[in-house]
C-alpha cells in the first residue's frame, strides 16, 4: 500500500512537472531518451535513435552549425542547406557591388557553376558527443585550488581533444562544461570550408520588415537564404577547390508541404547560444534595475543620432542600415527582457527559492553558497556596471576604434625595426571609410562621454579621463580636439601610412582615447572582475548542485537542462498563439495578405518587390497554399530557443522541415533567463513561403527539383 502510494506521488509529481514546466528546456541530444516519452505524449511519432544516433543516420547529421553563430539544415542529397537571410548576410553583402546588388536584388545561381565561393565561412556537423566528466576531472583531489582544478581541466580536455580528433578529416572537437562545471562533454565535429552561396531572395523579401518588425509579431520576413556544402571527391572537407563535389550528407531533411495547425507537435535542432536560468536573484535584479536599462537608455541617445543622420541622407541610411540593425537588435531585445523579467515576478520568485534553500542547506553541504554568491555579486555590482557603461559608451565610437585597429598593423621585430601590414590596413581602411559618417560619429561621442561623466563614479573614471576633462574643460570640447586633429579623419592621409609612422599613429588622440581606456581596464578591472568571477564560478557550480539535489529531495518538480552554450540541443513545443496584453490575442501563423496589408512604396521597411505585387494580384500561387488557398509565411510555436537557433530546423511530429526558425517574439525574450510557456515564441519561417519563392520569384525551379517534398 504504502509502495504504490510512493509511486503514485513520483507518477504525479512527474505529470505535475510537465504541466508547469510545458515546452520549457533545451535538451542534449545524446541524452534525449530521457525526454522520449514526453516528446511522445506530446506528440512526436519517432524514436530517441531517429534524432541521435552514433550507430545509424539521425537527424543530428543533417544539422549543422553555420558560421559563427547560426544554425543550418541540409535539404537534399547534393548538400543543400538552407539558413536564414541574415545568418548568410555577410557573404551576400561581400559578393555585391554596384552592379550586382545581391542584397537589393536577390541571388539565385542558375547552375552548379554559378554558385559563389565564401572564404572564410564553414559549417560543422557534430558527429558525436560523450560525457567526460570523470575523464576531465582525473586527477582533481577535493580540497585542490580553483587554480589546479582549471589547470587540471585544461590539461585534461586538450588531451581528450587530441585523441578524439587524431583520426579523420576535418575533425574538431570541444570540451565544454555544463551546469557550471558539474558536468563535462566531449563534442567532436567534422566542419567543411567550402560552402557557396546558392540564393538569397531580395532583402524586401528576406528582411522584409527590418527593424521595426524585428523580434515582433505578427511577422512576415522571409528570412532566408541558401548555399551548398562542396566536399573532396571522397566526401571529405577540403579547402575551396574548383574539383570540389557536391557534399552527400548521411542525413537530409524530407520537407513537408501539409503545413501547421495551432497545436501541432514541433521540434527545434539547433545550437543555442547562452542563457542563464539558474542564476541567483542578484544577478537578475541588477539585469533588471541597472544594466539593461542602461544600456537600453544608452542605445536610444545612439540610435537617434543614427535615426537623424539617416533619415536625412539616402547614403547615409544605406551607410549605417547595418551598423544600425546591430545596435537596434538587442536594443529591442532587453525592452521585452526587462518586460518579462518583471512579469514574471523573477526576482521575488528566485528570492523566495533562495530563502528556502537556504533554510534546507543549513548544516549541510551546501550552507552557506548562498551566502557566498550574495557577497560576491556585492563586490562585483560596481565593476559589472563600469565594464558595461565602458562598452556602451567609450567603445561604441567608431573613430578609436578604427585608430586602435591601424595601430594593430604595426609589427615590431626581433631587430626592433618596425614593420607595417599594408594589406591588413588596406582592408580595414576600404571597410572603415566606405560607411563612416564623421558628423555621427562625433555627435555620439558627446553624447555617450557625456552620459559618462554623470553616471560614472568618480573613482571608477581612469586619471587619463580626469585628466582630459580637466584639461577641456567639457566633452564637446574634448570632442572637437579629437575629431579636429586626428589624422584617421582624413582618409587620404591614412592611405599614405606607412612604417615610419608609428609614432604618429600611436600619439593620436583617436588611438589615444581607447588605448587609455584599454590600459585601465587591463590594469584597474580585469584583474579584480577576473578573480571575482573564478570564486563566482566556485560558488555557483556548488549552487547548481545544490538546486539539483533540493529540488530532488524536497520532490519540487524541476527538469534541469544544461544552460545553452553554443552546443546542440533539441526543444520541443506546439504551435500556439498568445496574449501579449489584455484583450488582445495573436493567432499563430500570418499569411501574405499580411504583406499586402503592410506593402507601402514609401517606408523602406516594407516596399516589397513588385513581381509579388503582381503575383497576389493573380494569386498565381502554385502549391504552395495553406488550406484558404493563401499563402502561409511564418508561424509562432513555444519552443524555447535563443540567439543562435537563427537558421534552426522546425520540424514536425513524422521528423520533417516545416519552418525555419529566425526570431522570438519581444514579449518572450526574458527566456534566457526565466520561461514563460504562456509568452515564450519562436518564431518561424512556413516552409511553404520558402517553396514559393524559390518557385515563383526566384524560378529556380532546379532547386526544388533536388528536394524531397512530402505531404
Ligand atoms: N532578432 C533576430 C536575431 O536576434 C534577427 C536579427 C536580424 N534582423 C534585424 N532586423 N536586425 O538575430
Ligand atoms: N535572431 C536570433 C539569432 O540570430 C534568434 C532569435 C533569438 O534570440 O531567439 O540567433
Amino acid at each position: 500500500m504504502k509502495h504504490t502510494r510512493l509511486v503514485l506521488i513520483a507518477v504525479l509529481t512527474m505529470m505535475f512537472s510537465w504541466s508547469v514546466r510545458a515546452d520549457e528546456g533545451m535538451w542534449l541530444p545524446s541524452l534525449i531518451s530521457q525526454r522520449i516519452a514526453d516528446m511522445q505524449e506530446k506528440g512526436f511519432k519517432l524514436e530517441a535513435e531517429d534524432i541521435y544516433s552514433i550507430n545509424q543516420a539521425s537527424l543530428k547529421d543533417a544539422v549543422v552549425l553555420f558560421g559563427r553563430g547560426c544554425t543550418g539544415e541540409l535539404i537534399s542529397p547534393e548538400g543543400l542547406l538552407l539558413t536564414n537571410h541574415h545568418c548568410g548576410y555577410a557573404q551576400i553583402q561581400k559578393h555585391s557591388s554596384v552592379e550586382h546588388d545581391y542584397l537589393k536584388d536577390g541571388f539565385w545561381a542558375m547552375n552548379r557553376s554559378e554558385e559563389l565561393p565564401n572564404p572564410g565561412l564553414s559549417v560543422s556537423f557534430l558527429e558525436r558527443m560523450e560525457d567526460v566528466t570523470d575523464k576531465v576531472l582525473e586527477g582533481y583531489e577535493p580540497g585542490m585550488t580553483e587554480d589546479q582544478r582549471v589547470w587540471i581541466v585544461r590539461e585534461n580536455s586538450n588531451a581528450l581533444i587530441s585523441e578524439a580528433t587524431k583520426e579523420g578529416k576535418g575533425l574538431r572537437a570541444t570540451v565544454e562544461a555544463l551546469y557550471y562545471g558539474n558536468q563535462y562533454f566531449l563534442f567532436v565535429y567534422r566542419q567543411y570550408e567550402d560552402v557557396r552561396l546558392v540564393g538569397a531572395p531580395p532583402s524586401s523579401i528576406g528582411k522584409f520588415g527590418g527593424d521595426t518588425d524585428n523580434w515582433m509579431w505578427p511577422r512576415h520576413t522571409g528570412d532566408f537564404s541558401m548555399f551548398r556544402i562542396y566536399a573532396d571527391k571522397d566526401n571529405n572537407p577540403a579547402p575551396y577547390s574548383k574539383d570540389n563535389v557536391p557534399y552527400k550528407p548521411k542525413k537530409y531533411f524530407h520537407i513537408s508541404t501539409g503545413g501547421v495547425r495551432e497545436g501541432d507537435f514541433t521540434f527545434i535542432y539547433g545550437f543555442p547560444g547562452r542563457t542563464q536560468e539558474y542564476v541567483h536573484s542578484e544577478a537578475v535584479r541588477y539585469i533588471e534595475e541597472t544594466g539593461d536599462p542602461q544600456k537600453i537608455h544608452l542605445r536610444t541617445l545612439r540610435l537617434n543620432i543614427m535615426n537623424k543622420y539617416q533619415a536625412e541622407s539616402q547614403k547615409v541610411r544605406i551607410q549605417y542600415s547595418s551598423k544600425n540593425a546591430n545596435v537596434a537588435n538587442a536594443w529591442k531585445k532587453w525592452q521585452g527582457e526587462v518586460k518579462g523579467i518583471r512579469k514574471m515576478n523573477t526576482v521575488r520568485n528566485k528570492q523566495d527559492f533562495e530563502s528556502a534553500f537556504k533554510r534546507w542547506a543549513s548544516g549541510g553541504e551546501f550552507d552557506g553558497v548562498v551566502e557566498k554568491i550574495e557577497d560576491i555579486y556585492k563586490r562585483l555590482e560596481p565593476y559589472s556596471y563600469a565594464v558595461d557603461y565602458l562598452n556602451e559608451t567609450v567603445t561604441a565610437t567608431e573613430l578609436p576604434k578604427f585608430a586602435t585597429e591601424i595601430a594593430g598593423c604595426y609589427m615590431i621585430g626581433l631587430d626592433n625595426l618596425v614593420g607595417f601590414d599594408q594589406e591588413k590596413a588596406a582592408g580595414l581602411i576600404d571597410a572603415f571609410y566606405k560607411d563612416y559618417h564623421l558628423p555621427i560619429d562625433k555627435e555620439v561621442f558627446i553624447a555617450m562621454m557625456n552620459e559618462y561623466e554623470k553616471n560614472m563614479p568618480e573613482d571608477f573614471k581612469p586619471q587619463y579621463y580626469k585628466d582630459k576633462y580637466a584639461e577641456f574643460g567639457s566633452i564637446e570640447a574634448w570632442a572637437e580636439h579629437i575629431y579636429s586633429n586626428s589624422i584617421f579623419t582624413d582618409e587620404q592621409k591614412v592611405r599614405e601610412l606607412d612604417a615610419e609612422d608609428m609614432q604618429i599613429v600611436l600619439g593620436d588622440p583617436a588611438t589615444e582615447f581607447l588605448s587609455a581606456f584599454g590600459l585601465w581596464y587591463s590594469t584597474e578591472i580585469l584583474p579584480v572582475t577576473r578573480k571575482l568571477n573564478q570564486e563566482l564560478q566556485l560558488a555557483y557550480r556548488d549552487y547548481m548542485r545544490g538546486q539539483m539535489v533540493y529540488c530532488r529531495t524536497q520532490r519540487i518538480p524541476k527538469d534541469f537542462y544544461p544552460d545553452a552554450n553554443l552546443t546542440l540541443r533539441v526543444a520541443y513545443g506546439h504551435v500556439k498563439g498568445y496574449s501579449p496584453a489584455d484583450g488582445t490575442y495573436y493567432l499563430p501563423s500570418s499569411t501574405i495578405t499580411g504583406i499586402m496589408e503592410k506593402d507601402n512604396p514609401e517606408v523602406f521597411d516594407y516596399n516589397i518587390p513588385q513581381r509579388l505585387r503582381d503575383i497576389y494580384a493573380e494569386k498565381d500561387y502554385g502549391r504552395w497554399t495553406d488550406e484558404n488557398g493563401n499563402i502561409p509565411v511564418c508561424f509562432i510555436a513555444t519552443n524555447h530557443t535563443t540567439g543562435g537557433n537563427s537558421g534552426s530546423p522546425v520540424i514536425n511530429a513524422d521528423g520533417n522541415l516545416i519552418g525555419v526558425n529566425f526570431d522570438r517574439v519581444w514579449e518572450g525574450t526574458m527566456s534566457d533567463i526565466v520561461f514563460d510557456p504562456d509568452i515564450c515564441r519562436n518564431i518561424s519561417l512556413d516552409i511553404r513561403y520558402v517553396l514559393f519563392i524559390i518557385d515563383k520569384v526566384a524560378d529556380a525551379d532546379h532547386l526544388l527539383e533536388e528536394m524531397t517534398l512530402v505531404d
